[in-house]
C-alpha cells in the first residue's frame, strides 16, 4: 500500500544526512547512508495532520491537546505492554536533550555515568560536555558467532551480550551515579532478554545507580520481535529508572522534536517534572502534538509495511555481502535499521590494514574510494574499530548503488 521505493528528493531541504556531508566527510559525493533517519516520506497520516494544523496561517500559542498523553499512554498499552499513567509521562524536546535535564537535575560536576560501549555517541560525550565523568563498561563481542560459517545468521543478541563482571568489578573502582541503558541497543539494534534486564536492574538497585532508559528504537524491532520496556521487567527497575521514547525514529519525524519521558516512581518525578515545567522545557510545539498523536493513532499500518521493508533491505545486504564480499560479516539487527558490518577482515585481506589503524582506513576506504557515507565504528567507543555503521532506511535501489561500490558489480546477477 505504501511506496517504500519512492522517495521524495532531499537535496537542498536542510536535512543533516545530505546538507552537513561536507562538514562531516569533506565531500558531497557520497551515498549517504549514515545519520539515522530514513528516506522514506513519513506515514502520510502525519504529514494530513500536519497540514491541517498549519493551514489556517494563524501559528498563535495553544495549548496540550488532551490526546497527546492519551495516544503514546495507548500506543505503550497496545505495542509495549506497558501500563503507563499519564501522569508519568512528560515531553521533551528530544531524547538527548532530555538526557541533559536529567543531569543537569540529578547530578553535580564530577559524577560518574556509566555506558556500554559500543555505543550511540553522544552517550559518551553528552555526559562530558555536561562536566560529568563517562565510565566504559564494554559489551561482550562474541567473536564464535559472528565468524560462525555455514549458513549461521549472527542476531544482534547472540554477537553482543551486558559484561555483568565487568559491571561487578567498574561499580566497586567507581562510585557509578547513573547509567544509560540503550534498549534496543544502537549500534547494532541489539534486543536485551528479559532476564539480563532483570539481573542489570537488580545490580543497579543494589548500588542506588539510577537507569536512564534510553527507546528511541523500541518500536522497531524486526522479525516479529516484542520490545521490552526496562521499567516493566522488575518492581526495582520501575523504581531507578527514567526512560525515554518517541515516535521520531518510527515515524521518520526526528525534526520535529517529539520525544517523552517516563518515570514511575512518584519521589523522582516530583522534583524532575517541576524542574522541567518552571523552566518551560516541557511544552511540545504544534505541530509535535499532531503528529505524535496522529502517528499513535492511526500510523500503524505505515509502520508495519515499513519494518517488512527494511527486512527485506536487512535479508539483500546480508546475501548480497556474504556472496560477493564474504570478509564483510553483517550481524543481523534485532531491531531497527542500522546495520553493523564487521569489516575487521575486509580491512586485513582486502586493504591491509593493520588493527589500530581500521577506523581511518575504512573511513578513507569507503569515504574516497567508495563514495558511501557510512558511520566508523570508532566513534561508538571502544570495541567499535574494525566496524562500520550502515542506515539501510532507504530505496532498495540506493542499496544496490552503495553495495555495486564494494563488490564492484553494479548489477544484479
Ligand atoms: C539510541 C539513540 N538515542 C537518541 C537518539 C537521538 O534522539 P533525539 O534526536 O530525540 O535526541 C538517537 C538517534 O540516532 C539514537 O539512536
Amino acid at each position: 500500500m505504501y511506496d517504500f521505493d519512492f522517495c521524495p528528493d532531499r537535496t537542498g531541504t536542510y536535512s543533516v544526512k545530505y546538507d552537513a556531508l561536507k562538514e562531516h566527510y569533506g565531500r558531497k559525493d557520497l551515498i549517504p547512508l549514515w545519520v539515522a533517519d530514513m528516506e522514506f516520506a513519513s506515514a502520510p497520516c502525519i504529514r494530513e495532520a500536519l497540514l491541517k494544523n498549519v493551514d489556517n496561517g494563524v501559528y498563535g500559542y495553544f495549548v496540550e491537546p488532551e490526546q497527546y498523553k492519551e495516544s503514546i499512554a495507548s500506543w505503550l498499552r497496545e505495542k509495549q505492554g506497558w501500563d503507563v499513567h499519564k501522569q508519568w509521562i512528560t515531553y521533551s524536546p528530544a531524547v538527548l536533550r532530555g538526557m541533559s535535564f536529567v543531569f543537569s537535575h540529578f547530578t553535580r560536576p564530577g559524577d560518574k555515568i556509566l555506558v556500554q560501549p559500543p555505543v550511540y555517541t553522544p552517550f559518551i560525550e553528552l555526559p562530558r560536555n555536561n562536566g560529568l565523568v563517562t565510565v566504559f563498561n564494554p559489551l561482550l563481542r562474541h567473536d564464535s558467532e559472528i565468524y560462525n560459517d555455514g549458513g549461521h545468521i549472527c542476531r544482534a543478541h547472540q554477537a553482543y551480550s551486558f559484561d555483568f563482571e565487568g559491571f561487578e568489578r567498574v561499580t566497586a573502582e567507581n562510585d557509578i551515579k547513573m547509567m544509560i541503558l540503550c534498549n534496543p541497543h544502537n549500534p547494532g539494534g541489539i534486543r536485551w532478554s528479559r532476564e539480563d534486564l532483570v539481573r542489570l536492574a537488580e545490580m543497579c538497585w543494589e548500588r542506588k545507580i539510577l537507569v536512564i532508559s534510553d527507546e528511541i528504537h523500541a518500536d522497531l524491532h524486526l522479525w516479529g520481535e516484542k520490545h521490552i520496556p526496562f521499567a516493566t521487567v522488575c518492581p526495582h527497575a520501575a523504581e531507578i529508572s527514567i526512560t525515554f521514547g518517541a515516535p521520531s525514529k518510527t515515524f521518520n519525524m526526528p525534526g520535529l522534536s517529539s520525544a517523552f519521558c517516563i518515570i514511575p516512581n512518584p519521589a523522582l518525578r516530583k522534583d524532575f517534572f517541576r524542574y522541567l515545567t518552571v523552566n518551560e522545557f516541557n511544552w511540545p510545539m504544534i505541530t509535535t502534538s499532531v503528529a505524535t498523536i496522529a502517528a499513535y493513532t492511526h500510523g500503524d499500518p505505515w509502520r508495519v509495511e515499513c519494518l517488512k521493508y527494511i527486512e527485506g533491505n536487512v535479508a539483500f545486504v546480508q546475501e548480497y555481502f556474504s556472496e560477493r564480499v564474504p570478509s564483510i560479516r553483517v550481524i543481523r539487527p534485532d531491531a531497527s535499521y542500522l546495520l553493523w558490518l564487521d569489516c575487521r577482515r575486509y580491512a586485513q585481506e582486502k586493504l591491509g590494514i593493520a588493527e589500530g589503524n581500521m577506523d581511518e582506513g575504512l573511513f578513507r576506504h569507503f569515504t574516497d574510494d567508495l563514495r558511501i557515507a557510512l558511520n566508523r565504528g570508532g566513534q561508538f567507543g571502544p570495541g567499535g574499530e574494525g566496524f562500520m555503521r550502515m542506515n539501510v532506511a532507504c530505496p532498495r535501489k540506493m542499496l544496490l548503488e552503495a553495495l555495486g561500490r564494494i563488490s564492484d558489480i553494479s548489477t544484479l546477477a
